[in-house]
């Protein structure tokens, strides 16, 4: 069992450079579909993730020459399949990505019906709808998810009931080829979603109004393959801010725009936590105590429910109360209980989090519940009297790239290491 250990109360400070962002290279990879030929990322995460959607982009006949571990050269000529198989999509439900780009290029996709996850029903409804819309017929057996557009894509207007970004993406990516234009209303505005895009429109695309509710495609014949560098992580770099603001030195982040973490650092500073703006880097400290905020998570540019498990962990340790509202997912509270074994006061009402603040953590042997949930347990054992053991930590390296190594270089005494399986010896 891999697992994290970290010895808490080691001053905590210096700087650290993110990644391209997660939640945006899987959807360019996916979208190098559209564009016969050599299209290469560059600035992409060396994560499980990426790996993954590797497999499925091969899967469907594309060769990936991997330049280094931050710049991959996607060779999508021989392309020949339009399908996923379900051992792909239920490691990566992101591999739906691909539902976009190869009804585009194929007019057809067989896509195996993502599963859920521990944060939610993850549900692909808005997708089905605003793809019907455009003339795709859909039809699910087996749990595969067949799409075909018979009489071709055509344009149209899609109203989502919801800011979905992944719903947005697929929809933006099938309208490229479409006849006619689309409007997509109530569209997710996420920085992902401008530098998707962004990397559209290079390739050749007419997308309009990405990063506004309304986004407007007009059909294109054809995309070219293009050279791309994908956004900063802005998750990553807020996770780091949390431990900045956490442990209370300075900590400088490097590599994405603070303007995509703009609600996050309005609220830490509410919190009490020093921030300094640049253009490209931010630093976060504390020189006092973490002040009690309201958090409610929302689509962008609202506070991002990827933030919440690390603010979760930041106000466990607060100088009085406050309430924790998650809108986006379902069941993103399952970090609660692990905070609350290493002594935080936290309880859960539906989708609320009442978190009343402890003077401090004491170190554990916690599970990560899922990606953030683990780096803010992570988090938690940096300032927790004693060592913290967190397991699960493979859904860590899902969506962060070395982690640990970026701990240790601000000085944290923080570890990898493999426990034996318990069960296997009983
Ligand atoms: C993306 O997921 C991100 N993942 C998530 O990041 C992020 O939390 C989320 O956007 C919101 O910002 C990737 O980009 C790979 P949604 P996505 O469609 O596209 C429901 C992380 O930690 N919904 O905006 O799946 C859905 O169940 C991950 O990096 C429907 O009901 O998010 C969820 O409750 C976690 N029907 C809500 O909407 C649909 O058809 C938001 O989903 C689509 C979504």
């Amino acid at each position: 069992m891999d697992v994290i250990k970290v010895e808490g109360g080691h001053p905590i400070t210096g700087e650290v450079t993110v990644e391209g962002a997660k939640n945006s290279a899987l959807k360019l990879m996916a979208a190098t579909l559209m564009a016969k030929g050599v299209s290469t990322l560059t600035n992409v995460p060396d994560i499980a993730d990426v790996h993954v959607m590797g497999k499925v982009l091969k899967n469907l006949g594309a060769t990936i020459e991997v330049v280094n571990e931050h710049e991959l050269k996607i060779d999508t000529t021989n392309v020949d399949s339009w399908e996923t198989p379900y051992d792909l999509v239920v490691q990566m439900r992101a591999s739906t990505a691909v539902l976009g780009p190869l009804l585009s290029r194929f007019g057809k996709a067989v896509v195996a019906m993502p599963g859920g996850c521990n944060i939610g029903a993850r549900k692909i409804d808005m997708h089905i709808l605003g793809l019907e819309a455009l003339g795709v017929e859909f039809k699910i057996d087996h749990g595969n998810i067949h799409a075909s557009a018979p009489h071709g894509i055509h344009g149209a207007t899609v109203t989502l009931a919801f800011a979905s970004v992944g719903a947005t993406e697929n929809l933006m990516m099938a309208s490229v080829f479409a006849k006619g234009s689309t409007t997509i209303d109530n569209a997710a505005r996420e920085p992902e979603i401008v530098d998707l895009a962004n990397l559209l429109n290079e390739m050749g695309a007419d997308i309009k109004g990405a990063g506004s509710p309304v986004i407007e495609i007009n059909g294109v014949s054809e995309l070219h393959p293009v050279t791309h560098a994908v956004v900063g992580d802005r998750i990553e770099a807020g996770t780091f801010l949390a431990i900045g603001a956490l442990c209370g030195e300075p900590v400088k982040v490097k590599g994405f725009d603070p303007r995509h973490l703009g609600l996050v650092l309005k609220k830490y500073e509410q919190m009490g936590i020093r921030v300094e703006r640049g253009s490209r880097e931010c630093t976060c400290w504390r020189e006092g105590p973490i002040l009690p905020a309201d958090i409610q998570t929302l689509p962008f540019p609202g506070f991002p429910t990827d933030m919440q498990a690390q603010t979760m962990c930041l106000l466990s340790l607060c100088q009085g109360s406050c309430v924790i509202t998650e809108n986006v997912f379902e069941n993103r509270f399952m970090l609660a209980s692990e905070l609350n074994r290493m002594g935080a006061d936290i309880t859960i009402e539906g989708h609320h989090a009442i978190v009343h603040g402890v003077p401090a953590f004491s170190g554990a042997q916690v599970k990560s519940p899922d990606l953030r949930g683990g780096a803010a347990l992570v988090m938690a054992g940096l300032v927790a009297d004693g060592e913290t053991v967190v397991s699960a930590i493979h859904h860590i390296d899902r969506g962060y790239e070395g982690f640990v190594p970026k701990l240790v270089s601000l000085g944290a005494k923080a570890e990898r290491d493999t426990l034996p399986d318990l069960d296997h010896e009983i």
